[in-house]
């Protein structure tokens, strides 16, 4: 029996494009259930974009200010992503709120990639946030899309530790390299359908992943 088709993903970013990297990277593999067939960007001068060209993959730039209104923008892309034949849309750094329309058109087949463990940190600053409020764990949570902004049935998460010495640029990049692992794994269990939506939860294909090993124990800092 032959295999089945692998699904047609378009990755969205707004700029350095990592996450996109890292999907990139996972859909090479002959087992992979998805392959990418499109890049959009919202921003032309994106670094994203010359990456994906770099891979040989359609890469799109639809400037959002080049558009008189959010729904014509999104018309747009939405235009773009039917003729590419897309099947799923993953959000990696895509910096752009969406509209209800849009979220409806890819309703369960779209993906997002948040810096934080939803539901808490929901928005910017998640790393600033987390350090200021004393958390010892923090990570990051791939979702299905919802109209309210990082909400939605979780698929993946990832945990890290909150350490002493941490500044939001350390805490930012051990968060990252937790994205660039759940991310594939995600969009695995969905393009395989071995996760599916039930009750309004995901289930199947476990998704949970992290490490809480603290590097060393670090002495109390003196107040005086
Ligand atoms: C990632 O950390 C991603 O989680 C975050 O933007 C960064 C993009 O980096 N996304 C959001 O904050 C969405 N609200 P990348 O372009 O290198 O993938």
């Amino acid at each position: 029996m032959s295999a089945p088709a692998k699904k047609r993903v378009a990755i969205l970013i707004s700029g350095r494009g990592s996450n996109m990297t890292s999907l990139i990277e996972a859909a090479r593999a002959a087992d992979f259930p998805a392959e990418i067939a499109l890049v959009l960007s919202n921003r032309p001068d994106a670094a994203g974009l010359d990456a994906a060209r770099a891979e040989k993959i359609a890469a799109v730039a639809l400037d959002h200010k080049q558009h008189d209104t959010r729904e014509k923008f999104e018309r747009a892309m939405h235009a773009t992503l039917v003729e590419h034949g897309v099947d799923i849309v993953c959000l990696a750094g895509f910096m752009r709120l969406l509209t209800p329309w849009f979220v409806e058109q890819w309703r369960g087949k779209m993906l997002n990639i948040h810096p934080a463990l939803l539901p808490s940190y929901k928005g910017l600053h998640t790393h600033e946030r987390a350090l200021a409020d004393g958390v010892k764990i923090h990570g990051c949570t791939v979702h299905l899309v919802v109209p309210d902004m990082d909400a939605g049935p979780i698929v993946a998460q990832s945990a890290v530790p909150v350490l002493d010495s941490d500044t939001p640029e350390t805490l930012a990049a051990r968060v990252l390299a937790r994205e660039h692992a759940i991310y594939p794994m995600a969009l695995r269990l969905v393009a395989s359908g071995a996760a599916g939506i039930v009750d309004g939860r995901v289930r199947g294909g476990g998704g949970a992943s992290g490490d809480l090993t603290v590097p060393s124990a670090t002495p109390r800092p003196s107040t005086a």
